[in-house]
């Protein structure tokens, strides 16, 4: 690993591979991943990304789409930019070798999800995110990129206000070294990991924020957690439940009660396509209303051909399972998927720490606002990642005032991964009030107390995910209203008070 580079990533999902790839144009890119290359969120994207193709639809349909799930905190500008400049990037990446599925005329297969007026989601069958990470990781080879394995991000280097690098750990060596960097860039996923049951690999413990937020960075919307309606029931695949796509109930897919009766359509003019915090929630009221420990989604009624040509992965998983879902229901429960908060970032992912840039699910680029739709993640990483790689070809070199060495000292702090889950699903969930909110901050502040002062080599993402449950928990606690994902039960109504993002920042003093 070199010891400077011109542009330092850390994360190997798309965002930090779309920036890679873009950068080394530029200057010496490095890209640092804490587990092995293709660990990340994006490996197990399903339903694919949101572009407009069809001749039916328009870039304002899409926008409007955003928008109105958005729920009043979408940044009309940076949504207007992801939809105007993602279609030629996802060309991009169909030029590189994505095999995306086509239609019979040669043109994207477009498929259809919650909340979209159109039907714009450009897919590899249901292994989308599969084929974009072998895609882009083949390209970071021919452009020369190095990608270092087992090397773990723990803190970020701040000097005269500025990042110029970061701390982190060779989990092989269990040595802590410093990399200086003109421009570093967090891409390092969601926090899906912050709770017990989860769609997110165990790499999602929001090691990026959570850095960010101690180095005094501006964090904005950390309430908006989204929770996918259907993860299947008490089965996990590695750490993580595994997710049936919203693109099965686009092809037709119904969710129904155990007792086989469907329900969407008395919560929702769009009953099964309604968006995803819509049919999250009727999903738990069902299982309520139902005393039952989840809800049923159907395909049974399609043509068995299709479903396994369509959804190869589901189908096959769930087999393995002893679910034929060509002739049964899948048993399915809703499940935190992704964050749409993160570091607040301008339209160019800087953050508000000069040299400081975020990319991907770890940034709050203002495009989800309260909700995302659908599929709109990759296409937000696809195209922030790229204007990112065009502002840092301006970035001059820094020229740290003294070089450092590993100053802060290493502690090890304890393992707190399970009780934070549990407190978190238990308080913190899809349906909110005050009095879970501050039973679960009680706790978290304890947690918090034992990782201060120091860097943690050892249970480096109990650390961070303690700080990220702090931050979700202060900032649903600030918000007195319900809106898009953040539902409080004592608030049920949108308040035009709350309108705005949430911003959390703290005042550090850099030694
Ligand atoms: P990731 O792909 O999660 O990559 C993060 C990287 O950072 C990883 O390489 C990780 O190892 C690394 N990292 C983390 N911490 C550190 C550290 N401390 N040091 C070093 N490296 C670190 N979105 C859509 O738009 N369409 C979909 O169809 C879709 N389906 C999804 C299905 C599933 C099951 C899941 C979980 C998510 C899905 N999403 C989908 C969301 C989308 O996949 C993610 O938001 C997106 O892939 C995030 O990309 P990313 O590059 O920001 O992060
Ligand atoms: C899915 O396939 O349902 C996931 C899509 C997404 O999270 O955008």
């Amino acid at each position: 690993m070199p010891k400077q580079v011109d542009f330092l990533v850390v994360g190997s999902g798309i965002a930090g591979l779309t920036f890679a790839t873009k950068a080394a144009k530029y200057g010496k890119v490095s890209v640092l991943t804490k587990k092995r290359k293709a660990d990340s969120s994006t490996n197990y994207a399903q339903g694919g990304i949101a572009a407009v193709f069809g001749k039916e639809d328009a870039p304002e349909y899409h926008i409007a789409d955003t928008i109105k799930a958005g729920e009043g905190l979408c940044h009309n500008d940076a949504v207007a930019t992801m939809v105007r400049e993602g279609p030629a990037l996802v060309k991009e990446l169909h030029s590189m070798g994505c095999r995306f599925s086509m239609n019979s005329n040669g043109n994207f297969d477009l498929g259809r999800e919650g909340g979209h007026s159109k039907r714009r989601i450009v897919h590899a069958k249901d292994f989308t995110g599969q084929e974009i990470e072998r895609v882009l990781l083949e390209e970071t080879k021919k452009v020369g990129v190095i990608i270092s394995e087992n090397e773990i991000a723990l803190d970020l280097l701040i000097q005269n206000g500025d990042c110029l690098g970061i701390y982190y750990l060779d989990a092989d060596t269990r040595q802590i070294d410093v990399i200086y960097a003109n421009a570093t860039v967090l891409a390092t996923g969601g926090v899906g990991q912050v709770y017990q049951h989860t769609t997110n690999p165990p790499i999602a413990t929001g090691d990026g924020i959570a850095m960010a937020y101690r180095a005094g960075a501006m964090i904005a919307n950390m309430e908006f957690v989204q929770f996918h309606p259907t993860a299947v029931y008490n089965i996990k695949i590695d750490g993580r439940s595994f997710l049936i796509s919203e693109a099965v109930r686009g092809e037709g897919g119904v969710l129904k009660t155990k007792d086989g009766i469907a329900f969407m359509e008395k919560y929702a003019p769009a009953g099964n396509l309604a968006p995803r915090d819509v049919v999250a929630r009727a999903c738990l009221s069902e299982m309520i209303a139902t005393n039952a420990k989840y809800v049923l989604l159907d395909v049974s009624h399609l043509q068995a051909d299709f479903i396994k040509n369509r959804f190869p992965t589901i189908y096959e998983t769930c087999l393995s399972w002893g679910i034929d879902i060509t002739r049964e229901p899948i048993p399915v429960v809703p499940a935190a998927h992704y964050l749409c908060g993160g570091i607040f970032v301008n339209e160019w992912a800087e953050s508000s720490i000069p040299r400081l840039f975020a990319l991907g699910e770890c940034s709050c680029t203002g495009v989800h606002g309260a909700n995302r739709l659908a599929s709109n993640s990759l296409l937000e990483a696809l195209v922030f990642a790229s204007r990112a790689s065009e502002r840092v070809k301006k970035i001059n070199d820094i020229h740290p005032t003294e070089k450092l060495h590993i100053r802060k000292s290493a502690k090890t702090g304890p393992n707190l991964m399970f009780q934070i889950k549990e407190i978190m699903d238990e308080n913190v969930g899809l349906i909110r009030n005050e009095k879970t909110l501050l039973t679960a901050k009680a706790t978290i502040d304890k947690f918090q107390a034992c990782f201060e002062d120091g860097i943690h080599i050892i249970n480096a993402e109990s650390r961070n995910t303690s700080v990220i449950a702090q931050i979700i928990i202060e900032s649903a606690l600030e918000r007195k209203e319900s809106r898009g994902l953040h539902y409080m039960t004592d608030f049920p109504k949108k308040n035009s008070k709350y309108c705005s993002d949430t911003i959390k920042h703290i005042d550090v003093k850099h030694d």
